[in-house]
């Protein structure tokens, strides 16, 4: 497994370097997922690839940007989902993103989930691993990542982070929603993943839901590359993932690219959102 954290740190180095100074245009291609792909979306995914060719415990990969898997070693034992540049429209707003990645064993299921790392690209650039605890990591002038601390998130939040076209919300959720912004709750979304969700994370809790909507009746984010790898950092952080009624680890993708609803956050929120769904 440290041969793949050593990896994902140095793709991070180098797609940090990429966002910072290449272009931030569009590229010709469009990924499966229907999105143009920009040129850093195509470059990030190159250079993890590069590196990841060069641990032999890897047997396979699946990235965000390409439609199926890549095999790598015939020996490896870990299968790897990886969004190379989630929340990637954002670069041309200079706001932060992410790269997400699932480390598996023995296929491509919430259940076979053996740890999850993240990267932030933001003023900063940071790293969090999730194994059998939640530790984030920060880049030094040196290039290296240091420890900083432990996450551990609280039982309750002050954060909220509503995703998706709200038009499509069905009525319960505006109204969960509503109560919750009624509770005292602050307003947090950026439209990326990646540095939503660490915000509840690092603030000490909250909710962040990408429910189903009449526009995107099975949610928006991606199962292998973007649920389940966040759905292992909250558990591991000491709070719940759910797709609204079931635990997302227990969830099984019949495609690479299926989606669904979810929600991440401390034990409280996701307690509320049993509750509401449930009915
Ligand atoms: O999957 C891409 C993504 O940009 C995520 O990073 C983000 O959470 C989500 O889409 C935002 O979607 P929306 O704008 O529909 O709330």
């Amino acid at each position: 497994m440290t041969e793949i954290y050593e990896a994902i740190k140095r793709s991070a180095a180098r797609i940090k370097e990429a966002i910072a100074f290449d272009d931030t245009g569009y590229s010709e291609n469009i990924n499966s997922t229907g999105d143009t792909q920009l040129k850093l979306d195509i470059k990030s995914d190159l250079i993890i690839e590069e590196e990841f060719a060069k641990v032999a415990c890897i047997k396979e990969i699946v990235s965000e940007e390409k439609e199926g898997k890549t095999p790598l070693h015939g020996d490896g034992i870990y299968s790897i989902g990886y969004d190379p540049l989630d929340g990637s429209s954002l670069i041309d707003v200079n706001l932060s993103v992410g790269s997400i990645f699932g480390i598996y064993e023995g296929g491509f299921a919430g259940k076979n989930l053996k740890a999850a790392v993240y990267v932030v690209y933001g003023p900063r650039v940071e790293l969090v691993i999730a194994h059998e605890n939640v530790t984030l990591y920060r880049l030094n002038q040196k290039g290296e990542f240091v420890l900083i601390k432990e996450i551990k998130l609280g039982a309750k939040g002050k954060l909220n982070a509503p995703g998706a076209t709200q038009m499509g919300w069905e009525p319960r959720h505006k109204a969960l929603i509503d109560a919750i912004f009624a509770d005292g709750y602050r307003l947090r979304y950026s439209g990326g993943m990646v540095p939503d969700l660490h915000q509840i994370l690092l603030k000490g809790g909250g909710l962040f839901s990408y429910p189903a909507t009449s526009d995107v009746p099975k949610g928006k984010l991606r199962m292998i590359f973007e649920v389940f790898p966040f759905a292992f950092v909250y558990e591991k952080a000491g709070g719940a993932a759910i797709d609204g009624k079931m635990r997302l680890l227990d969830l099984t993708p019949s495609h690479p690219h299926d989606t669904t609803p979810c929600f991440f956050g401390s034990q409280t929120e996701i307690e509320r959102v049993k509750q509401c769904y449930a009915k």
